[in-house]
């Protein structure tokens, strides 16, 4: 287990034991990419800031992430039945504990986040865009819009754009904003706004290829949920071929978009970036 892994497998340790405990720990410590925390230590590292102080925030947007998927999975919303390889929160414990647990990990995040050690104007804007970014102005509004538009028989590209800024764009960009707040670069969060809301449309783009071209072992969630739910995807309206086409070329505007910042070294995103543009799962 690696160092930010073992950190945030402590994460809930203060919590009085209980089954809703139990099963935040569950979704929370299920095999996740990391993706989110990954980007705001290695944005931290770009900058050349020691990357430990980003753990809570990074942990914080984990459990963020976490809590939405657990709430995307359940029967009212996406029906699904597995989850990072393991049975989805609600198969295991039970809707109301689901539910719960989804609601325990949103509530804790800013606990969580709080016990950065920052100046207290930087902690308040930490806050602040976690609250927004998560919430009804953010992934939530996706959410609603992802559920609306699945009802729309006249959904389009520019109508996924908008879906895809919110429900992913949103959650995908809080790193990288946590990492200039911490490096005392304010000045560069709306070029990080720009990149955050492209590697989101990208990711999105490639979660829903993967959905109809990977298998459940490879992805460790069911495939086909998104026919299974009659959602109009980047595949439905434009094929994989161009769906794939269209991922590259967002990802590729993204890094175009790195050089306007004024990183110590832009590698470990390079990488970064490197990988999510190529990824299978
Ligand atoms: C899943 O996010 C939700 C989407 C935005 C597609 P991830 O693909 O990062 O899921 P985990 O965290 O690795 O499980
Ligand atoms: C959900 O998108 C993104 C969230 C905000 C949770 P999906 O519904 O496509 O995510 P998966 O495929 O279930 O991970
Ligand atoms: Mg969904
Ligand atoms: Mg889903
Ligand atoms: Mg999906």
């Amino acid at each position: 287990m690696n160092d930010f892994e073992q950190y945030l497998s402590h994460c809930l340790d203060e919590l009085p034991a209980s089954i809703v405990r139990d099963a935040m720990q569950y979704s929370l410590m299920a095999k996740g990419k990391r993706i989110r925390p990954l980007l705001l230590l290695k944005t931290l590292q770009a900058y050349g800031v020691d990357e430990h102080i980003g753990y809570p925030a990074a942990a914080a947007i984990e459990m963020i992430n976490t809590y939405s998927l657990i709430h995307d999975d359940l029967p009212a919303m996406d029906n699904d039945t597995l989850r990072r390889g393991m049975p989805t929160c609600h198969v295991k414990f039970g809707e109301d504990v689901a539910i719960l647990a989804g609601d325990g990990l949103l509530t804790q995040a800013f606990l969580q986040a709080a016990k950065t050690d920052c100046d207290s104007d930087t902690l308040v804007s930490i806050l602040r865009l976690l609250s927004d970014y998560s919430g009804a102005n953010g992934m939530i509004l996706g959410q609603i819009k992802d559920l609306e538009g699945e009802a729309d028989p006249n959904a389009d590209v520019e109508t996924l754009k908008d879906i895809h800024f919110y429900k992913t764009g949103r959650l995908l960009t809080l790193p990288f904003l946590c990492a200039a707040l911490l490096a005392g670069r304010k000045a560069d969060l709306d070029a990080w706004n720009k990149i955050g809301a492209d590697i989101g449309l990208s990711f999105q783009i490639q979660d829903d290829v993967l959905d109809v071209t990977s298998t459940v072992e490879e992805l460790g969630k069911n495939i086909n949920s998104d026919a299974e739910n009659g959602k109009t995807t980047y595949v439905t309206l434009l094929g994989i071929h161009q769906a794939q086409q269209d991922a590259k070329t967002i990802y590729e505007r993204a890094l175009q978009c790195l050089s306007d910042i004024p990183l110590k070294t832009a590698q470990p995103l390079l990488e970064i970036f490197e990988q999510l543009m190529n990824r299978k799962h």
